[in-house]
Order: structure tokens, then C-alpha cells, then sequence
């Protein structure tokens, strides 16, 4: 089951308070402590509470609850959707998505981003924020969700993840690491009933052990060793059993391994079992109990059943206490225990209802305003992680131009209102939909900012919408030919179906192929919810193409600072694109009615193994039309061509010592630095920008069993430069970053032979090697 409820709200600024995030065991152990005492505390009826959330949409407007115990000053738990909103709230802001964050490869802009959602969710009384998204990471070019989270390259995604929880959880709210694990596609990605009413199960994500840890745990490892305070577990199977009740990813992985330290809870709905799930190492489910009042029904295997698990001992008292010392001690880490955490802004239950279109009566309840000035922020991260892909004779920046065409249904304002259900036609995308998306206060469409730009510059303004107008190439109302034409095509997704086109939506080539027959100086701008082939990027009249994703509100004001260069594009792809899309694919699982033959009929092997995105085409030695890491400046860069690699632990052993796994992240030895690499950039061009110099390693194929991807990304650096000026570079190697995951030793292992040290401004575009032996 789905629930795909819609809300907004907010508050007047309050003080941040630093209250740290903390990946320290010490402080760890201190909130164990104080949750320990309060456990202590508890009758059986409140301990039932603690981990089985209830949702009463009649009282609280949070998405997900845990209900107070008065009687100990503990106000309960409140827990709100999701990573790039405060989602049906109102008064919040709406910020770049996952994947416009992951196309600035700026670690402190991302850092930036979380502690200014933590900001509005903490303004609202939200102590759970329900993100950020390491899964899918996105094997499937396609799939619903991938703009939630950020690159399909895990170290990338890794770095997004640390960045954002320390952020959030910087102002003293939880963060959630979601989904665990192999959530990769929506198409049945929870259960279903076949129409005989026989229980269908969700798709199996069924992945090989090393591909599990070098390619879609990694950014969830980080996740933990950033001291992260939840995670949630995934809608779908992994190995033919329920996330949420898969021991070996849940215990053997999570905790034994990783020493994760806070608490799982389940996603809405994805508890499939009582005392199996408890014992598998689930400890909250939500949204648990629900309220008769509520428009949504659903049943909890938890809430009062638990009472006859402890009775017939299929459940321990112990384990029960486990689970709500998981729950409590992040709050208490965080400091969500002090008089000056606000209470949840009542508000929230009205923009629930509104959003969600069930009725209560409008009793005029202010909502708190959270935006502060996050509307800055939002306006530079979006032009910072705006990629400029093509820009043919220096066709960008534009200089003056006295008439100015804008064409296509993304330019305009929304036409169906400001939050976004579905794909609807007319209007600019800047979020996509599902629990993932907010309310809009306010959106700043291409067209509004064109428009307002023209003005300031004299410039007459000629625009056609309609892709239908446009595709059946009708351009009468068209005249004279501008002197340059702006193209915005969007393509929406969101959660719970997944993309079946390549292509930006609504005839998207049709449209650019006829603005550029009569406009030799076209320029296309995509505001996509994940890739999309250019079959038109070859198109002579195509001067300059630039992939802007998902901006946020600001939407309009960031393109409009880079198409007239009052910002230079600094951003790079997170993600390949590919000539045709046959190049890529990886088919999401797609069934027929007629092919579930039985329950269990929805398999997913990850049989390509970590050959996924850039790995993938680096593998089969194919051609992308533009390649992972890359995006065009304004002005032009040089690297150093010595690299200088550096052991800074001068004998290596194969595997890292064994050290206690109670800190989170694991066997702290994977975490030390082993070496360092340095280069140095310079700004070679005449006007002030930022580029990213970016370290890929080659491990020797020799040393490594079968499935060592040729070259993996394994640091990056944003780097601001004045003309003329240079900076050294520096990436730190950890141990983790120079190891394979041995499936027999079940650790990680320094390979014997030659790596390759590879330093450039793409996956494609290297500008110095260097090899070095690390063990002999
Ligand atoms: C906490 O995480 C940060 C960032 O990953 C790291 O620099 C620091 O060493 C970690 N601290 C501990 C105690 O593990
Ligand atoms: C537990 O305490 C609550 C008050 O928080 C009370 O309403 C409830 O009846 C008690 N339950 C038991 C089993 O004692
Ligand atoms: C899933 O099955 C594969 C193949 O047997 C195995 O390598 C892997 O460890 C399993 N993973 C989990 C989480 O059970
Ligand atoms: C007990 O579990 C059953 C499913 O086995 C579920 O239908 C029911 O709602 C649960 N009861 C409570 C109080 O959660
Ligand atoms: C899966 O099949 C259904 C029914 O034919 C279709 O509506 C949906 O778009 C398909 N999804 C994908 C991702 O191909
Ligand atoms: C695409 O264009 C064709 C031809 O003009 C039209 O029939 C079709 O409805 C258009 N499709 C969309 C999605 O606009
Ligand atoms: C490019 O523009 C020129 C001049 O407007 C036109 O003659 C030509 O056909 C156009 N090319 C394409 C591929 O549309
Ligand atoms: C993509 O490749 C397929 C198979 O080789 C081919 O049929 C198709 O025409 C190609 N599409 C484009 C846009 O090149
Ligand atoms: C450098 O190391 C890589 C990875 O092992 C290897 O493929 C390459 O041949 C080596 N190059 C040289 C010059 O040794």
C-alpha cells in the first residue's frame, strides 16, 4: 500500500542552536544512558507505543507518530517528509532536489542544503526528517525516484549522504538514511493482489554480496559513519525476503558490521510480519496504529499483538527494550530532550487535509513561516548545479540580444496549481511528485525571469507554450525570428511509477527540431527528473544545451544567471548520457498480469553486477554523448601533469586490523587515511569561476576477482579560481577506497599489483596517471 498523502507549512526564524551531529561512541553511550533510564520507566502499554508508530490524521498533521507519555515530560515524536521540502507544509521552502545538489560536487553547498532543511523542519517541530536518499542510488536510468537521491556513482552519493546528515542533524534533527537497501525500481516495488484477491509479492532485489558492499551499501555505510540517527528500510525484497525483515541486511550487515547505533523503522506500510520483523532487527513500524479518523486504513502487525508475542515468547522483553533505547537515544544525542526543541506547528494537520483532500474545517490556524532566507541559498545551489553541456561558439553567455524566443510547456508557470500531483502539461518542473515533493509558496518560472531580464535589457520578448503547437511545427505566431530561441523541455517522475521514455516529455525533439529549423541559434534547457537522451545535441542550429534537473523554487532566477553569466556553469554530470539509450539500458522488471504466474514471480537479478552507469560503458568500451563528471565553464582550466601520490601508512596489510564495531562506521581501521594524491588547477581563461578536479582509481585487474569495474571514482574537489590563480588539490584516500570487498574473508582487501592514479575534469577527460604498487 501507498500513501501518498501531500502537505505544507511554517515559523518565523529561530536561534540554530550547534547542537553537532556526533558519530562519537562516547556521546553515543551517553544517550544510551539517559534512554536506558527511561525505558526503565515504562508500562507495557507505553512501550507498545514507543515502536509502533499510529497515525491519527484527525490530531496530528506529522506523517508518521510517536505518541507522547505525559506522565515522563516525553512529548513524542513527530516525523515528516522528505529530502528537498518539508512536504504538505506550508511556508517552506522548496530546494533543489538530490540530484541538482549531486551536480554541484560542492561538499559544502550540500552541507548547506541539509542544515537549511533541518532549520525548517526543526522551526516546525518535525524531529525526523525522512531523508536523505542513498536508494535508489539508480541502476535504472529510469526509475521514479532517482532525482530523491543523487548519483548512481557511490561514492559521490556517499559524500551527498555525510554532507546532508551532518547538515540536518547540525540543528538538532534526526536525519534518515532511506531506503534500505536495493530499492532500485517503483514498478511493484511493494506487494499486490492479483485479481483472484492471491497476495503478490514486491520485486526481489537479488544482489551478490560484493556488488552489495561496493555498490549500494557504500553510501549508507557513510551514512552511519556520519553518525546518522535512522534508517528506513525499503518496500521491496532483497534475496526473496522483505527488507524489513531480512536479518542478514538488517543485523549481519547494519549492525555487526557497520556498528550502526540508532534505530530502523519500516517505510509506510513495508512491515510485513510481526514477531519475524521484530526479531530480524526492525524497531519502529510505521505508520503503525491508525486512527479510525483517518482517510487512509491499512493493518499493523505490531501495536496490541505485541502482547501476545511477549506471552508466548516469540518476542523477548529484551528485545522490546532494545528497540525503544534504539528509538531514544538519538533524541537524546540530539538534544530534541531540551524545553527549547518547538513543539509541532499545529498547523501541519490543515495543510495535511488540504494537500490531501480530505476535509476539516479551515479554523484559520497561522502557519509558522520557516523560509527565512533560505531563498539565497536555494537560488545559488540551483545555478551551481546547472550543467552546461554544449555551448557552440561560445553562444553563452548571452550578450544583449534585442529579441529573445522562449518556446515550450516548461518555460510557463504551473498551470494545475503549485503542488505537483502528476505529470500535467503546461508549467516548469523544478520537484518531482510523490512523498517527495511540497507545497510551493511561491515558483519563479523560466518565463517570469526571462521576461523580467528582457525588460531590464530592452529586449522584446516573443514566446510560443504549447508542445502541441510546436511539435506540429505551427509558428505563426512568430515573427521576426529572435535573434536567439530558449527551448525548456521538462520531464517529470515521481515516486511510485517509474519513467518509460528516454526522451524529455511531450514530444520534446519534435519541439526542438522545428524551433531550430527556423532559428539557427537554439538553445535547449531540460528540466528533468533524471537522464534523457539528445537525439537533437548534434543539431547544427543547437548552439548550447544545458541540463538543469530539478532547481527548486528559485527556478527561473538560476537559469537566467547562467544563460546571462552573472554565474558561470560549474557543474558536472552525475550521471553518463548516452548516444542512444540502447547503450545503457539495464530493463526495469515489468510483468504482465498474464506473466505472475505465482506470488513470487517478480525477480530482479542484479546480474551486471557493479557495472552500472560510467562502469558500464567503460566496460564495453562505449562512446557516451556525455560522460559522467563532465560539464562546460565560461572560462578554461589546466591540472598539473605530474600527480604526486603519497603512502601516508607506509606497509599496508590486505586487511584492516580488527577493531571494535561499536563506533558507527565499523572497523574504524577502513576509515584512516592511507594516501594522499595532489595535483593543483588553474584558471587559464580571463573571467573568475569554479571547476572540479575529480581522482578515479584503477585496481589492478590482476589482483582483483572478476567484476573490478576499470575505474572508479573515488574523490573530488570543488574548486573556486580568480583568472590566472591556481590551488593545489589534495584527496585523501581511506582504506575502504583502495579495497575490494573479499566475499570469502567477508572483508575488505588491499589487492596486490599496479593501481592507477587518475586526476581530470571527467570520467573521460584525465589529464595525469600516476601507478603505484600498495602491497607487494
Ligand atoms: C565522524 O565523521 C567525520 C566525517 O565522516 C570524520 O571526519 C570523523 O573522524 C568521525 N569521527 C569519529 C569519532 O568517527
Ligand atoms: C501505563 O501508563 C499509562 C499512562 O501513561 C496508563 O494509561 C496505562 O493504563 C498504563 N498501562 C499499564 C499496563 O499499566
Ligand atoms: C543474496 O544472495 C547472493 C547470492 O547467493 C549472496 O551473494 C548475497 O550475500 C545475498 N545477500 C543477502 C543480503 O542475503
Ligand atoms: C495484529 O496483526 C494482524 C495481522 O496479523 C493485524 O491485522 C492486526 O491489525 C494487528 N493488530 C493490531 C492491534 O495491530
Ligand atoms: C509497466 O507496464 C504497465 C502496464 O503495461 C505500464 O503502464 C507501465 O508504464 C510500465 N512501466 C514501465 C516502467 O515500463
Ligand atoms: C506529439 O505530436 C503528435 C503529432 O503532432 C501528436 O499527435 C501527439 O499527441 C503529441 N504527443 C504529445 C505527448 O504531445
Ligand atoms: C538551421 O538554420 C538555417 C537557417 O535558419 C536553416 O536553413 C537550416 O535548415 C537549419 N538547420 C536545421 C537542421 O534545422
Ligand atoms: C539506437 O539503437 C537501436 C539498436 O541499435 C537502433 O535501432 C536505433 O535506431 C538507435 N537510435 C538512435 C536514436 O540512434
Ligand atoms: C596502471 O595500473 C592500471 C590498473 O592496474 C593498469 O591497468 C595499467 O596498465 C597500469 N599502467 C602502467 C603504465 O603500469
Amino acid at each position: 500500500m501507498t500513501v501518498l498523502l501531500t502537505i505544507s507549512s511554517l515559523i518565523v526564524h529561530f536561534a540554530v542552536l550547534a547542537q553537532g551531529t556526533s558519530n562519537d561512541s562516547k556521546d553515543w553511550q551517553k544517550a544510551f544512558k539517559k534512554a536506558d533510564a527511561f525505558v526503565s520507566q515504562l508500562n507495557l502499554t507505553e512501550k507498545i507505543g514507543m515502536i509502533t508508530g499510529t497515525l491519527s490524521l484527525a490530531t496530528s498533521g506529522c506523517i508518521g507518530n510517536i505518541l507522547p507519555v505525559e506522565r515522563l515530560d516525553f512529548q513524542g515524536l513527530c516525523l515528516l517528509d522528505g529530502p528537498q521540502a518539508m512536504n504538505r507544509a506550508d511556508l517552506v521552502s522548496i530546494f533543489p532536489s538530490g540530484l541538482t545538489a549531486a551536480a554541484t560536487w560542492d561538499k559544502d553547498l550540500i552541507y548547506q542544503r541539509g542544515k537549511a532543511l533541518g532549520e525548517e523542519f526543526r522551526g516546525k517541530g518535525g524531529h525526523v526528517l525522512l531523508g536523505p536518499v542513498a536508494g535508489p542510488l539508480g541502476r535504472h536510468a529510469l526509475g521514479g525516484r532517482n532525482w530523491e537521491g543523487f548519483s548512481p556513482d557511490p561514492y559521490l552519493t556517499g559524500r551527498a549522504m555525510e554532507g546532508t546528515i551532518q547538515g540536518i542533524q547540525s540543528v538538532g534533527v534526526q536525519a534518515c538514511a532511506k531506503h534500505y537497501i536495493g530499492n532500485e525500481q517503483e514498478t511493484q516495488r511493494s506487494n499486490s493482489f492479483a485479481s483472484d484477491g492471491t497476495e503478490i509479492d514486491a520485486i526481489s532485489s537479488n544482489i551478490d554480496d560484493r556488488t552489495l558492499h561496493e555498490l549500494y551499501l557504500w553510501p549508507f555505510a557513510d551514512s552511519v559513519k556520519a553518525g546518522v540517527a535512522s534508517f528506513m528500510c525499503s518496500y521491496n525484497r532483497v534475496n526473496q525476503t522483505y527488507a524489513c525483515e531480512n536479518e542478514v541486511i538488517l543485523k549481519d550487515i547494519l549492525r555487526d558490521e557497520l556498528g550502526f547505533q540508532g534505530y530502523v523503522m519500516s517505510d509506510w506500510f513495508a512491515t510485513h510480519s510481526g514477531a519475524k520483523s521484530i526479531n530480524a532487527g526492525l524497531d519502529l513500524n510505521m505508520p503503525g496504529v491508525i486512527d479510525a479518523s483517518s482517510f487512509i486504513t491499512g493493518a499493523s502487525y505490531w501495536g496490541a499483538n505485541i502482547t501476545k508475542y511477549l506471552a508466548d515468547g516469540t518476542v523477548s522483553q529484551k528485545r522490546i527494550d532494545d528497540m525503544i533505547q534504539k528509538i531514544m537515544a538519538p533524541y537524546y544525542l540530539l538534544g530534541q530532550d531540551s524545553a527549547d526543541f518547538p513543539s509541532v506547528d499545529p498547523s501541519l494537520l490543515f495543510t495535511l487535509a488540504a494537500t490531501s483532500g480530505f476535509s476539516l474545517p479551515n479554523v484559520g490556524i497561522p502557519s509558522r513561516d520557516v523560509q527565512g532566507n533560505h531563498a539565497i541559498l536555494i537560488r545559488q545551489m540551483a545555478s551551481e548545479g546547472t550543467v552546461l553541456l554544449k555551448n557552440t561558439n561560445s553562444a553563452l553567455p548571452l550578450k544583449s540580444p534585442k529579441s529573445i524566443g522562449v518556446f515550450g510547456n516548461d518555460v510557463a508557470d504551473p498551470t494545475d496549481g503549485l503542488t505537483y500531483g502528476d505529470a500535467y502539461e503546461i508549467g516548469t518542473i523544478d520537484i518531482g511528485g510523490g512523498s517527495g515533493t511540497g507545497r510551493h509558496v511561491y515558483l519563479v518560472s523560466p518565463l517570469e525571469a526571462v521576461r523580467t531580464q528582457a525588460r531590464k535589457t530592452g529586449a522584446r520578448l516573443q514566446y510560443i507554450i504549447h508542445n502541441e503547437i510546436l511539435a506540429a511545427n505551427n509558428f505563426v505566431g512568430l515573427y521576426p525570428t529572435p535573434e536567439v530561441c530558449l527551448v525548456f523541455l521538462g520531464t517529470f517522475a515521481s515516486e511510485g511509477w517509474d519513467r518509460t521514455e528516454y526522451e524529455a516529455d511531450w514530444n520534446s525533439t519534435l519541439v526542438v527540431e522545428n524551433v531550430a529549423k527556423r532559428c539557427p541559434n537554439t538553445i535547449v534547457i531540460t528540466h528533468s527528473a533524471g537522464l534523457n537522451t539528445l537525439p537533437w545535441a548534434d543539431n547544427e542550429n543547437v548552439t548550447a544545451i544545458i541540463a538543469a534537473h530539478l532547481p527548486g523554487q528559485e527556478s527561473g532566477n538560476s537559469i537566467v544567471d547562467i544563460l546571462w553569466g552573472n554565474v558561470n556553469p560549474s557543474a558536472k554530470l552525475p550521471y553518463s548520457i548516452p548516444v542512444n539509450e540502447t547503450d545503457y539500458d539495464i530493463p526495469i522488471v515489468n510483468l504482465t498480469d498474464a506473466e505472475v504466474t505465482s506470488p513470487d514471480a517478480w525477480q530482479a537479478d542484479f546480474t551486471e553486477g557493479q557495472f552500472i552507469d560510467y562502469r558500464h560503458l567503460d566496460a564495453n568500451d562505449i562512446d557516451p554523448r556525455y560522460e559522467f563528471g563532465f560539464g562546460l565553464s565560461y572560462t578554461t582550466f589546466k591540472l598539473q601533469s605530474q600527480l604526486k601520490v603519497e603512502k601516508v601508512v607506509k606497509q599496508l596489510t590486505a586487511r584492516p586490523t580488527k577493531t571494535k564495531v561499536s563506533t558507527p562506521g565499523g572497523n574504524a581501521k577502513l576509515w584512516e587515511t592511507v594516501l594522499k594524491v595532489r595535483s593543483k588547477v588553474t584558471n587559464t581563461g580571463s573571467i573568475a569561476g569554479a571547476t572540479v578536479p575529480q581522482l578515479y582509481v584503477s585496481f589492478p585487474q590482476s589482483g582483483t576477482p572478476v567484476g573490478t569495474p576499470l575505474q572508479v571514482l573515488r574523490g573530488f574537489e570543488k574548486v573556486f579560481l580568480e583568472p590566472g590563480e591556481s590551488e593545489d588539490v589534495v584527496f585523501e584516500l581511506q582504506r575502504r577506497d583502495v579495497s575490494f570487498w573479499d566475499v570469502k574473508s567477508q572483508d575488505w582487501v588491499i589487492p596486490k599489483g599496479s593501481f592507477g592514479f587518475r586526476v581530470g575534469f571527467s570520467s573521460r577527460d584525465i589529464k595525469s596517471t600516476k601507478n603505484v604498487t600498495l602491497r607487494s
